[in-house]
């Protein structure tokens, strides 16, 4: 057997569009409403974007529209980090131009925006598409982290778009390449290259988002396969009742994907970067205060709970947030110096001798396999790769250690025994959910119909997701009204505000008003495995995250 019957079978799935996109596709137009703003920094924006800035939101209506069979050919290319439902954009977005004029053709740029930039790709048609559809994963042409930022590279991309007369590209991507993607834009509009550029909210963190993105899509079948999992580990944990189980869930920065995964399964204790930030949680405070629900538990007799820790908490206490800040500018600025030092240890000495006072202290505390996860390969963003730092290991060894501490002053008399765990690339490549299935292929058929009226540096939107497909809304979003200022390796940037989660908001208030009776109380959830078939209810259900912030 080559394929699974899952994957059989999903091939065969018909994702549902929005409404307006049912039509013949020679029926739709888009439709312009009011100039837009960005919410801060519009002058030093408006100066960096004098033709993109200020363009109007648009949302498709019903109008006959003859340009849209216009031949065409199209670049799609698929930027950073695996989400679910990849596939399905360009499955949304090679249906649309086909449509439009089966003449029409799309070229898939090779390993991310680095296949631009060599003229790696490879032509998607119908055939090559078919085992792509409904299935997880990037794998149908790749994808990379290359960024698209200087003129050189936007000089490349125009030369190998005109040998191919592609006149439009598709960048799916989070805020970084978007961002990217909207300076493309701008760049090819005024040097006159006649290449629109349209963007996709791609990430499974969940923070690219706003009033006008209501999610970046993978986060759905993210949230749903983590917690899964969670909730079987829950299960396992009251079964045997013998293990406090530490996670750690991907999510670069932003802890939607931790916040909704506590909505889902309601553990003990999910620590909230962002509130850690707000509250200026130390390290310590932290260790302690799991310790705290540790020996409560334990005084009930409970020795097994699950704690859930979202990947980018190093980054928000603020002693650590400082000591990673120093390190990432001393590895720019002594990178070579650095990079030819071989032996660990060494590296370590490097960098604790140019530390300010404070942060040594902070590093030198902190154990040595730690110390080296900091230390490792940045991105191409020049961020620590948190994904590779254990925190999971972390704050178990460390409550650990405060737990011996308290039973020999006779504050706690229970067993502790952890079992970390990192849920992060299980998630990335999941079999879209229903819900992603449908949000991609919508996303990719609506970013056809901004090229095909004539528009660039739009971000393709669909809205009123917590509802069903049929009340959706199709359109499309200036990519600059998302922007703001800000310091980026020193220099100030013109950037999408990368969204987290807002303390005075819905999912927040929901989770900080249960979670006392959860952390004492064994109060799990169990959301079992993603279903494809059967009861809407069930098979099309959004996001607690989505739902409790459109008030449903
Ligand atoms: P994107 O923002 O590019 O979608 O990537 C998200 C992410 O999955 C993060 O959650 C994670 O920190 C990172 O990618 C891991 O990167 P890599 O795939 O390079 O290991």
């Amino acid at each position: 057997m080559d394929i699974s019957p899952l994957q059989q079978v999903r091939y065969a799935y018909q994702p549902k569009l929005p409404p307006i996109l049912r039509q013949s596709i020679t029926s739709v137009v888009p439709s312009s409403g009011e100039a837009t703003q960005t919410a801060t920094d519009q002058e030093a924006i408006k100066a960096l974007f004098p033709n993109t800035y200020g363009l109007p939101r648009v949302s498709f209506v019903e109008g006959e529209n003859k340009d849209i069979t216009k031949r065409r050919n199209i670049g799609v290319i698929l930027s950073g980090g695996q989400a679910p439902g990849g596939h399905n954009v360009i499955s949304g977005l090679y249906d649309a131009l086909q449509a439009a004029n089966p003449d029409n053709t799309l070229y898939g740029f090779k390993g991310g925006p680095s296949g631009i930039l060599e003229d790696s790709y490879q032509i998607i048609d119908a055939s090559f598409l078919e085992t792509f559809r409904n299935t997880g994963g990037f794998d149908i042409i790749g994808s990379g982290r290359t960024k698209l930022e200087t003129e050189a590279q936007f000089e490349v991309c125009a030369k190998v778009c005109k040998s191919h007369d592609i006149t439009a590209l598709v960048i799916i991507g989070g805020d970084d390449s978007n961002t990217n993607a909207a300076v493309l834009a701008e760049y090819f509009l005024a040097k006159g290259h006649g290449i629109q550029v349209i963007g996709c909210p791609k990430t499974i963190d969940g923070d690219l988002k706003n009033e006008f993105i209501e999610i970046s899509f993978g986060f759905d079948t993210a949230t749903k396969t983590y917690s899964e999992l969670i909730g079987n580990i829950e299960r396992d944990a009251n079964s045997a009742k013998k293990y406090w189980h530490f996670i750690k869930l991907m999510g670069r920065s932003a802890s939607h994907i931790a916040l909704e995964c506590a909505l889902e399964t309601q553990p003990n204790i999910c620590l909230i970067s962002e509130e850690v930030e707000a509250k200026q949680q130390s390290l310590v405070s932290i260790v302690d205060s799991i310790a705290k629900a540790v020996a409560d538990r334990a005084a009930d007799g409970n020795n097994f709970g699950v704690v859930l820790i979202p990947e980018g908490l190093v980054e928000f206490i603020p002693e650590i947030k400082t000591l990673i800040e120093e390190i990432n500018s001393l590895l720019a600025k002594e990178e070579s110096t650095f990079n030819a030092i071989s032996d660990s240890n060494e590296r370590i000495q490097f960098v604790q001798d140019r530390l300010s006072s404070k942060s040594k202290q902070v590093f030198t505390i902190l154990p040595e396999e730690i110390q080296k996860q900091l230390l490792m390969d940045r991105d191409p963003h020049g961020n620590v790769q948190v994904s590779r730092i254990e925190t999971d290991k972390l704050l178990a060894t460390m409550v650990e250690t405060t737990l011996k501490q308290m039973k020999a002053e006779g504050r706690y008399t229970g067993k502790f025994s952890s079992m970390t765990h990192f849920f992060g690339y299980e998630g990335r490549c999941a079999f879209p959910t229903n819900f992603d299935a449908d949000y991609c292929y919508s996303l990719g058929y609506n970013a056809f119909l901004l090229i095909g009226g004539g528009l660039s540096g739009y971000l393709s939107s669909v809205t009123n997701l917590s509802q069903q497909a049929e009340k959706w809304n199709a359109g499309g979003i200036p990519i600059t009204m998302m922007m703001n200022m800000e310091v980026r390796h020193g220099a100030n940037k013109p950037v999408i505000k990368k969204a987290l989660v807002e303390l005075e908001g819905k999912p927040f208030q929901y989770f900080a008003e249960h979670r006392d009776n959860w952390a004492r109380t064994t109060s799990f959830t169990y959301p079992g495995a993603v279903q494809y078939f059967g009861p809407t209810e069930v098979c099309d259900r959004t996001t607690v995250t989505l739902a409790l912030e459109q008030g449903l």
